[in-house]
């Protein structure tokens, strides 16, 4: 068993309802919102479908054992969480619907990324499932890490729906150890979280994977050059996926933290970037 981590946080970082409205939902964009490429705008389009079952998931492994934590920072912490990713489903349902009536097939990746949660719902227990949640997490972290340090992931991107996925960033920086803190306050292993994120991870990538290549094949565009180019994208050496081993590898050391050697100050440089579309502030104490 590890033991519990201090409950740390940067001075700067507060866990924060942000509402939002994003142009997007009025003007639409086009299928291939990235670039124009196919592959690249598809991977990201078909990864929106994941938020919905997988925001849920991760909403009901905190309430589940939260009333466990006595920490009064951490219980509101907690309460914050759940609604930026309530707020975050609702946000990518409404991206969503867009490309679904643009004829691109959302139901079906998102089918299979619920197909695999229900399986871990039905075979875990709730430290169990809080695991899966903060391997997840780390995986979205490390995602928005990067989105903010590598511009060329989003590059050529539509600014409008690229608005949308710069807040999933922040946000998914900003709560980045609540589950964390979660399942070490409740004594949760080493072994148990380091085999739940390998199996997590590689369910994640896998099902993205498939509903990427199922979407181009839809649209007759699997076999190009952009495929190819796509594949450099994740793959290469300097690839999104690829870049992920590092921070893959860091959840592997005994005093892993969330927090530990993160630029805080992403989230508050995209505050003063994106100010326009947050449209209220409401903490716990306020609502
Ligand atoms: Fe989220
Ligand atoms: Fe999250």
């Amino acid at each position: 068993m590890e033991t519990k981590a201090a409950f740390r946080r940067p001075e700067c970082v507060k866990v924060t309802f942000r509402r939002m409205k994003f142009e997007f939902e009025d003007t639409g964009f086009a299928r291939y919102w990235v670039d124009g490429s196919p592959f690249k705008s598809l991977f990201w389009t078909q990864l929106s479908t994941a938020f919905e079952p997988g925001e849920r998931f991760f909403i009901d492994s905190a309430r589940a054992l939260k009333d466990q934590i006595d920490d009064p920072a951490l219980r509101e912490e907690i309460a914050e969480f759940c609604r930026q990713e309530g707020h975050h489903t609702a946000q990518h349902l409404k991206f969503d619907r867009i490309n679904e009536a643009m004829g691109i097939d959302v139901a079906g990746c998102r089918r299979r990324y619920k197909w695999i949660l229900d399986r871990a719902r039905n075979n875990m227990d709730p430290m169990g499932m809080l695991g899966a949640t903060c391997a997840l997490e780390h995986f979205t972290a490390a995602l928005a890490d990067d989105f903010f340090a590598k511009p060329s992931m989003f590059a050529g991107a539509d600014p409008k729906v690229k608005a949308l996925w710069a807040w999933h960033a922040a946000e998914e920086a900003e709560h980045r150890a609540t589950c964390y803190d979660i399942y070490k306050q409740l004594g949760g292993g080493y072994v148990d979280r380091v085999t739940i994120l390998i199996g997590a991870w590689a369910l994640i990538l896998g099902a993205a994977f498939v509903n990427t290549i199922i979407l181009l094949h839809k649209d007759k565009k699997l076999l190009t050059t952009d495929t190819l180019q796509g594949l450099w994208y994740l793959f290469g050496r300097k690839g999104l996926i690829t870049g992920l081993g590092p921070t893959f590898f860091s959840y592997f050391r005994p005093s892993f933290h969330p927090w530990s050697g993160v630029d805080a100050g992403t989230i508050a440089r995209w505050q003063a970037d994106n100010a326009k579309y947050i449209q209220n502030i409401a903490t716990s104490e306020a609502a």
